[in-house]
């Protein structure tokens, strides 16, 4: 249980917002726990048809927590079968077969960009930006988003962002595909709402079916996708280029990548 995610429902909508505002609301496991928690609960309870996700604050979320990088990155290596928190949140959004919607304010960054490649609909405050910093910490793109973003923006596009890690406005977003629309931020949360609801309320299997189809169906090479990154993210995160980037976040200086080859 965290007081990080905060879960409500209303007339078939569950909402899950992120609420840990004084850091970004960046991503702890227990924050991950509550989001893979929330999505299993509407695949199985017949009254919820749609989940939103959300966030209180002036950021979406500024991804994982860096803090917790640091630590899997200095932690023993083990073998466990069971899931970590973040890898079932990974994959219940790739699975969900009920509708996902994102409700975009502030910043959205790593994870809050590559979480929304999964939701069937994305609305953005016209503030909102977008950045995959990934390489810039010496990380690998995740979520399965290195299929999901060439397929959806081009290769070209999908290589600027991720290579560069350069942050764009929900507009550009919006035109790149990557946001379904763009609202005042006052009326994000209301219009993101109504729009849950309207949903909420249409034939749940016509629904289920419909977005089935529009995925095509591709969960398998998603979750490959998935697991592929994962091998990768988890020998970065060891690595001295991600011990560089992190303490150079923590001490609010720019990374030096120089001497590393
Ligand atoms: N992990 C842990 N803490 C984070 C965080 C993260 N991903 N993002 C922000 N925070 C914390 C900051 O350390 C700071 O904490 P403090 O008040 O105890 O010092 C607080 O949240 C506010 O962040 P701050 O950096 O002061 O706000 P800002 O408006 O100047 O910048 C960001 C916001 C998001 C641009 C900046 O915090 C950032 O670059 N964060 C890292 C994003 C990132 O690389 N995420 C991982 C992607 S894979």
């Amino acid at each position: 249980m965290t007081d990080h995610v905060i879960v409500t429902f209303e007339d078939g909508v569950q909402t899950l917002t992120l609420n840990r505002p004084d850091k970004k609301n960046a991503l702890t496991p227990e924050m991950y726990a509550a989001l893979a928690d929330g999505i299993e609960r509407a695949e199985t309870d017949p009254q919820i048809r749609v989940t939103l996700f959300q966030a209180n604050g002036d950021a979406f979320t500024a991804g994982n927590d860096l803090g917790d990088f640091a630590k899997a990155g200095s932690a023993p290596v083990t073998q466990s079968n069971e899931k970590t928190p973040v890898a079932r949140f990974l994959e219940n959004l790739a699975t969900a077969e009920k509708p996902l919607i994102a409700a975009v304010n502030g910043l959205a960054v790593g994870v809050g960009v590559t979480m929304l490649l999964h939701c069937d609909l994305v609305y953005a405050g016209a503030s909102s930006t977008y950045q995959m910093p990934f390489v810039n910490l010496g990380l690998v793109p995740e979520a399965g988003s290195t299929l999901l973003l060439p397929r959806l923006i081009g290769l070209q596009k999908a290589a600027d962002l991720f290579l560069t890690g350069k942050k764009i406005s929900a507009d550009k977003a919006e035109a790149m595909g990557i946001v379904a629309e763009v609202f005042a931020d006052a009326d994000l949360r209301a219009e993101a709402l109504a729009r849950a609801k309207t949903l909420a309320s249409k034939a749940p299997n016509a629904v289920k079916i419909t977005k089935a189809l529009i995925k095509s169906d591709d969960r398998k090479a998603v979750l490959e996708q998935q697991r592929k990154e994962g091998e990768h993210f988890g020998a970065q995160l060891r690595s001295a280029e991600v011990k560089e980037a992190i303490s150079a976040f923590f001490e609010k200086r720019p990374a030096d990548f120089s001497k590393l080859s």
